[in-house]
C-alpha cells in the first residue's frame, strides 16, 4: 500500500507579533491530530509564526478527509490564538467554511503519495518570511546541478536526470520539463521565481523508482493572489525524498550552504538571504527576518515517522549563517531602495498603487 505524506501549514497566530507560534497552539493541534484515526503518524511543529502539520496516511493526495482534518485543526488552534489574543489570530484561514479541498483557502500544502522503498529517508523543509519561489534554486540544484549533486554524474541510477513540473502561478498553467536536456529553457522560467515555481520533481522512466511517483513536492500557494490584497507571505514548505536512486541526504542539504536571496522578509516586500537554522532558531526577529529555512529529516517506515532530526542544527552550516548575516547587513543598508525592496511589479498588493492613485492628477506630461 502506498504512503502519503501531507505537509500542511498555516499562520494562525503568533507571539509576539509575527515571531513564533505559541506552545499552546502546538498542543491544541497535537490534541486534534491525536483524536483522529485517519492518520498513521504525525508531527506538529513550527517554523517561526507558521504552524506545521506533518501527517502520514493512506488516503492519497487531495483527500477531502485529510484536508478537512487540517482545516479543523487550524481552526481549533486559531480559536486558542484568539483566546490568548495572539497576533494575527486566524490570519491564514481566508474562507469562512471548508468546502472539500484546502487548496486556495489560505494554508500551504505539499503532499506526495509514493511506494515506500526498503528504507525511505524523507526531508521536510519549512520556510518562514518568504515565498514558494524560494525553493526554485535549491530544488534545481538538488535534482539538476552536478556541481551540487555529485550523484547526477556518479550514480548510474539517476545519471539520466529528472523531470520537473513547473507552474506559472499567475496564469494557472503548468509544464513538464526534462533535465538535463531542457535545463537552459527551464532556468529561463524558474529564474523568474515570483511567477514560475517548481511544484514537483519526478524520476525518469527506466530508473530505480516509479516514474509517476513524485520525489519532491513544494507548496505553491500565493496568499496575495488568493486574497487579492496583501495578507502575509506565503511561507512555503517542501517534501524531498533522498538516497538510493535519488540525491543523497547531503546532496539534498548542500544547496542550502549558499544563503541565496529570496523575497519576503519585512512586510513581504524585501529581498534578503535565506538562513538555514535549527528549528529552535526559526524566530524572525531582525527586521522580521532574515528569512529562515528549517530541515527536519525522517525515516518513513510504513508511514511511521522516525525522527525528526533537526538537520541544520549543525556547525557545518555556521558559516552559511554568518554569511547570511553579512548579506543581511549589506541589504539592509539599502533601506527603501531596490533591490532590497522588491521591484514595483511585486509590490502591487501593497501601498504603491495607492500612492500612485493619490498623485495621479499631479503627474504632468513631459511631451
Ligand atoms: C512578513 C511578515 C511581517 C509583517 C510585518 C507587519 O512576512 O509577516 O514582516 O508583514 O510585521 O505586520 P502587520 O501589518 O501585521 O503589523
Ligand atoms: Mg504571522
Ligand atoms: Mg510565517
Amino acid at each position: 500500500m502506498k504512503t502519503t505524506i501531507s505537509l500542511i501549514k498555516a499562520d494562525v497566530g503568533s507571539c509576539p507579533g509575527h515571531a513564533v507560534v505559541h506552545p499552546d497552539l502546538i498542543k491544541t493541534a497535537e490534541k486534534a491530530l491525536k483524536e483522529t484515526d485517519l492518520l498513521i503518524d504525525y508531527v506538529v511543529t513550527n517554523c517561526g509564526d507558521d504552524l506545521e502539520l506533518i501527517m502520514t496516511h493512506h488516503h492519497g493526495v487531495d483527500s477531502d478527509k485529510i484536508h478537512q482534518l487540517a482545516w479543523d485543526t487550524f481552526e481549533k488552534a486559531a480559536n486558542r490564538a484568539k483566546e490568548l489574543r495572539l497576533y494575527g489570530a486566524g490570519q491564514d484561514l481566508l474562507k469562512d467554511a471548508f468546502s472539500g479541498n484546502i487548496r486556495g483557502m489560505g494554508p500551504g500544502i505539499a503532499e506526495i503519495e509514493f511506494t515506500e522503498r526498503k528504507a525511505e529517508p524523507v526531508v521536510t523543509f519549512l520556510m518562514d518570511k518568504t515565498e514558494p519561489g524560494a525553493f526554485n534554486l535549491p530544488i534545481f540544484r538538488m535534482f539538476a546541478d552536478p556541481f551540487s549533486t555529485a550523484g547526477l554524474i556518479i550514480d548510474p541510477s539517476f545519471h539520466q536526470g529528472f523531470r520537473f513540473e513547473v507552474w506559472d502561478i499567475k496564469e494557472h498553467k503548468k509544464v513538464m520539463m526534462s533535465c538535463p536536456e531542457e535545463m537552459y529553457d527551464m532556468l529561463a522560467l524558474i529564474g523568474a521565481k515570483s511567477r514560475y515555481v517548481i511544484k514537483r520533481v519526478y524520476p525518469k522512466q527506466g530508473g530505480k523508482l516509479p516514474a509517476d511517483e513524485p520525489v519532491a513536492c513544494i507548496s505553491t500557494e500565493k496568499l496575495s493572489l488568493i486574497a487579492g490584497e496583501y495578507v502575509g507571505k506565503d511561507d512555503p514548505v517542501a517534501i524531498v525524498r533522498a538516497q538510493s536512486g535519488l540525491p543523497a541526504l547531503g546532496e539534498v542539504l548542500e544547496p542550502f550552504a549558499f544563503p541565496h536571496l529570496v523575497s519576503g522578509w519585512m512586510r513581504g516586500s524585501h529581498n534578503g538571504p535565506i538562513m538555514p537554522v535549527a528549528q529552535r532558531s526559526a524566530r524572525c526577529t531582525r527586521f522580521d527576518g532574515p528569512p529562515r529555512v528549517v530541515a527536519l529529516g525522517f525515516q518513513c517506515s510504513g508511514g511511521t515517522l522516525i525522527g525528526p532530526v533537526d538537520l541544520f542544527d549543525d556547525p557545518a552550516f555556521d558559516r552559511t549563517r554568518r554569511q547570511a548575516q553579512k548579506i543581511a547587513d549589506y541589504m539592509r543598508r539599502h533601506g527603501p531602495f531596490e533591490p532590497h525592496r522588491l521591484p514595483q511589479e511585486d509590490m502591487e498588493y501593497t501601498t504603491l498603487p495607492k500612492v500612485l492613485e493619490r498623485f495621479k492628477n499631479r503627474f504632468e506630461s513631459m511631451e
